[in-house]
């Protein structure tokens, strides 16, 4: 009983990550500059599945977790073109197009967030997908603003369009619109996150559209580069400039050089004048009609690798459209990228570069870009009203073509249902009629969030529950119309004192109207197990809405709100109760560091697991109770979720859902007769992984697991994988300054090994132990094992000798008898090892072990159906990883 009190402040500490969230504007993300390939977001559009694909790119299922309306179609066979030269041409075979509604937009919500610099794509070939033979002309918008127009030359033309943007929101709509002039319709979407420090205009809330990104001197043979070259997804045409030659370096390059992280292509090829020294180059820009009536970034992109003798300099004069001029002065092996902003008014035709007269070697150029800086004339809806608006959407599922992009501009795509005022700079929605639209479930607190609301139409719908009082907190709200629904309880005073408020509220015959009715004794038990759904959708509009919120005001608003959905959607039971739920403790299943549990029931029949903690001498009473009320806010279908708590006289409990097949550690131990299949290896690393993920990556700031083992993995009835004792972790703002410890963590066999060098626990902790459980999962090992020789010895001992003779055979657990893939078992093998790597900044960061894993996953099957490409993929990954890990290894056979 030693361990309650630690457990506590545990408890405590971790939950400040709860309490933190409504501070989160304050916590600070990791820098944009982050490239993890995992944080690109690719769709293919008109493929629903993830895939990917021949070049190893990863791409998101095109379905309604991006775009809600259109059609998909394959672009048949008879013209599909020969894109041989593309990396794209696989995607352009299938494609998603809007035969309905003027505005169609895809929503993209990267996990970075908002206030990051990312680069957009899209990517459209026609190849006649409807057999109509006519191509279609319309427009793209970025948010609400005009973007782009999409004029496709021929039926085989991809027309690719790319352009860099601070998002000030956490989602980016990237829309379609009909213009009269044919089907919108789009073939690959993409979001790259970059770096805050390049490509950005003057004025940083202006995008750049990219009107032409050439790369010079490139070798004849390809088009364009791209992924996996471009780090950042920029594709560089091959172009040309009149009286140049090209001329390339084979010396080796340091890559990741400066902030532009020019690929190496663009790096090793230039172009000089043809033949003479002190003649210059031209880049003629007539054909890309840059208009006066904008404002320009040109950037110009320099690598002199050749060699200079004694006291040359190569120094240039550029200048652009024979009015502004900018010296520039390279030096040997130095990255230079000149930026030059080209103000309105003045319309850019052409770049000179010419040599200046003391430099003794001729003018060179690399690569360059010109991007426009596109005006933003209409301004979005205000950010909490959109917010809710997207919330209450996705609360009741309300799928209405119009119900896309900004709830109320531009103001001709405007919700149907929702009037807006615009007399201010920032329109807001003043009404909202959802009558009639077959709407379940309760009245979510969204709707309280729509501050300058005056009328809301919730007629004939089945709308249950209480009416929130929250309601009565919209200063402007004259009209609620709640007739024909079935809600319940009371109407709250708050409502009815409110004078100025119109509420229709008959037709609910459950609804108590009159002053007079006494407040129903509420049964806790069945109102929270049936709401344990709207627990999640809760938890997201919480979150999302905290996250976003900025003013004081709405924050007020908000923290009132937030008590009423701890009273109502998790409370505490009484020691008899738990008595009654546990059939007085009749029933242990397990016993952990802090107490024993026990199988209990719900009056409804639900089975939850009971952690009791029998110590009475515990400070920190209030804590604990408003505490484990937040812990239970923390919901992810790979996490087990607490249903409630106990802390009632000595008595502190806290009740989780049931998972009927234990933990992992059991399932995997002899004792188990069912073996568990490769498959449901890797589904159960996965399921684990994506858990971990949340706490690390879905949590504002990160929860660090701290404990992270087998027997912390548990198992429900279908065999899904949920983590545990995550409660026990400890929260912090930054991954980079990891925190002192409080308490000793971990599990041996499990423990970070910098961790007694720093006694720090972080993320990478967390990886380090991940690792661990992937290898028992692969092995069927325990993490230490007794032996009667050498005392103990840890799983990576045991599997770093096979390992290094290449012996996959021999480590993976004997019990599969061979019934595994090997390259999808090299590949997890690859996986679990970069978790171990022994320096904590060399470990892969969980979202890309989801990747991997996933990938893994689609090795599995896919194999299946062509062994050949697989088992490529799989040894080209493996050798860029062993070299990182430092360990020797003959390539697997993996045929
Ligand atoms: C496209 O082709 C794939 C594979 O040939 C098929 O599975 C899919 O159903 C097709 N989709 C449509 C919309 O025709
Ligand atoms: C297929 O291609 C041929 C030749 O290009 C063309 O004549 C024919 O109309 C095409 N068929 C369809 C269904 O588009
Ligand atoms: C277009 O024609 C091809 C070949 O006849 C056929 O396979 C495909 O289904 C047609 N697509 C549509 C959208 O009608
Ligand atoms: C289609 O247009 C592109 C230019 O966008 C051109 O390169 C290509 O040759 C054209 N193809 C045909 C078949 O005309
Ligand atoms: C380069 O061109 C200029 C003018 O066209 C000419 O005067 C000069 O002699 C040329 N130099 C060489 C080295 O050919
Ligand atoms: C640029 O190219 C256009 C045609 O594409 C041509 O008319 C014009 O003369 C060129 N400008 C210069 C300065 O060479
Ligand atoms: C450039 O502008 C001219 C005149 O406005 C137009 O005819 C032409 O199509 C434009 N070219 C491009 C590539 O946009
Ligand atoms: C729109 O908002 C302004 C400023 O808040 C207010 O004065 C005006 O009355 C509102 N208009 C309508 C039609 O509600
Ligand atoms: C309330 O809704 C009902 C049903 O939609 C409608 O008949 C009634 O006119 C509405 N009342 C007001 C004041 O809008």
């Amino acid at each position: 009983m030693k361990m309650a009190p630690l457990w506590i402040v545990a408890l405590l500490v971790s939950l400040s990550c709860f309490i933190d969230l409504r501070n989160s504007a304050q916590v600070v993300p990791s820098d944009g500059g982050d490239t993890d390939p995992s944080r690109v977001i690719s769709i293919d559009c008109g493929v629903t599945q993830e895939i990917w694909d021949t070049n190893g790119f990863f791409h998101e299922a095109d379905d309604a977790q991006f775009v809600e309306s259109g059609k998909i179609y394959n672009v048949s066979s008879n013209d599909t073109f020969d894109y041989s030269q593309e990396q794209v041409s696989e995607q352009m075979k299938t494609v998603r197009s809007f035969p309905e509604g003027k505005r169609n937009c895809y929503t993209l919500r990267p996990k970075q967030g908002k206030n990051k610099n990312y680069l957009i794509r899209t990517f459209m070939s026609y190849g006649n997908y409807d057999n109509k033979s006519s191509i279609p002309y319309f427009h793209l918008h970025l948010g609400v603003n005009f973007w782009t127009e999409i004029k496709l030359e021929n039926v085989s033309a991809i027309k690719r369009k790319r352009v860099v943007h601070v998002s000030p929101t956490n989602y980016i709509d990237v829309c379609l619109i009909n213009v009269g002039k044919g089907t919108p319709f789009i073939s690959l979407l993409e979001l790259w996150p970059l770096s805050n420090s390049i490509y950005r205009a003057a004025s940083s809330l202006l995008p750049l559209g990219l009107l032409t990104g050439v790369n010079l001197g490139m070798s004849e043979r390809l088009n364009f580069i791209r992924y996996a070259d471009d780090i950042y997804g920029r594709s560089w045409r091959n172009g040309k400039i009149d009286n140049s030659e090209r001329f390339s370096t084979s010396e080796a390059i340091e890559t990741d050089v400066k902030e532009y992280r020019l690929p190496t292509e663009v790096l090793i090829t230039a172009v000089r004048p043809l033949n003479n020294v002190s003649s210059s180059l031209y880049i003629n820009l007539t054909s890309i009609n840059v208009t006066a009536d904008s404002e320009h970034y040109v950037y110009l992109h320099f690598f002199d690798f050749e060699e200079h003798s004694r006291g040359q300099v190569r120094s240039m004069e550029i200048t652009f459209t024979d009015t502004i001029r900018e010296p520039v002065t390279l030096k040997y092996q130095d990255v230079h990228t000149l930026v030059k902003r080209i103000p309105k008014g003045v319309a850019l035709t052409g770049i000179s570069i010419t040599s200046t007269p003391g430099s003794g070697l001729p003018p060179m150029i690399n690569a360059y870009e010109v991007y426009e800086a596109l005006p933003q004339p209409i301004t979005p809806t205000h950010e909490q009203d959109v917010d809710a608006m997207r919330n209450i959407k996705h609360a009741y599922n309300i799928i209405r073509i119009s119900w896309q992009g900004d709830p109320c501009m531009p103001k001709e795509y405007r919700w149907e249902g929702v009037t807006c005022n615009y007399s201010e700079n920032i329109p807001r929605v003043t009404s909202l009629n959802i009558s009639s639209s077959k709407l379940t479930g309760q009245i979510v607190p969204s709707f309280s969030y729509l501050m300058t609301l005056q009328a809301l139409d919730l007629s004939n719908n089945q709308l249950t529950g209480e009416i929130p009082e929250s309601l009565a907190e919209l200063p402007n709200l004259k009209l609620l119309n709640l007739t024909g629904n079935n809600l319940a309880g009371t109407i709250p005073k708050a409502l009815r004192k409110k004078s100025s408020l119109t509420l229709i509220s008959d037709g609910n015959p459950d609804l108590c109207q009159a002053d007079s009715c006494k407040t129903v004794t509420k049964k806790f038990i069945k109102p929270l197990v049936a709401s344990l759904a709207s627990v999640a959708v809760l938890v997201l509009i919480v979150c999302i809405t905290l996250m976003l919120s900025k003013h004081k005001r709405i924050k007020k608003v908000l923290s009132s709100k937030k008590d009423d959905q701890i009273k109502s959607n998790n409370q505490g039971f009484s020691q008899a109760e738990v008595h009654d739920i546990t059939n007085d403790y009749a029933t242990e299943i397990g016993a952990g560091g802090f107490g024993k549990v026990y199988l209990g029931r719900l009056k409804d029949g639900t089975q939850v697991a009971v952690k009791l903690l029998s110590n009475s001498s515990l400070q920190g009473f209030k804590e604990f109770q408003s505490e484990a009320k937040l812990l239970s806010f923390i919901y992810h279908k790979n996490l087990v979720s607490l249903i409630g708590y106990c802390d009632d006289g000595d008595m502190r409990a806290l009740i989780y859902e049931y998972m009927a097949k234990g933990n992992l550690r059991n399932l995997l131990s002899e004792k188990n007769p069912d073996i568990l299949t490769w498959n449901e290896r890797l589904n159960i690393a996965l399921d684990a992984a994506c858990g971990l993920d949340y706490l690390h990556n879905g949590c504002k700031p990160p929860i660090i697991h701290r404990d992270l083992k087998s027997s912390n993995i548990l198992l429900s009835e279908n065999m899904h994988a949920k983590i545990a004792d995550f409660g026990l972790s400890k929260a912090f703002a930054n991954d980079t300054d990891s925190h002192i410890s409080t308490r000793p963590a971990g599990t041996l066999g499990y423990l970070d090994p910098e961790f007694h060098k720093s006694g720090n626990l972080n993320k990478k902790s967390d990886i380090y132990s991940f690792g661990i459980v992937l290898l028992e999962l692969m092995t069927g090992q325990r993490a230490i094992t007794e032996t009667s020789d050498e005392g103990t010895r840890h799983i990576s001992d045991w599997v770093n000798p096979k390992l290094e003779i290449g012996d996959i055979q021999s480590i993976v657990d004997p019990r599969l008898e061979g019934k595994f893939n090997t390259a999808s078992a090299w590949t997890f093998l690859e996986i679990a090892i970069s978790c171990i790597t022994p320096e904590a900044n060399k470990r892969p960061d969980i979202s890309s072990v989801v990747i991997d894993l996933k990938h893994c996953l689609s090795l599995e099957t896919s194999l299946v159906e062509s062994a050949e490409n697989s088992s490529l993929i799989s040894t080209t990954t493996l050798e860029t990883s062993y070299s990182q890990s430092g360990l020797s290894y003959s390539p697997p056979s993996a045929r």
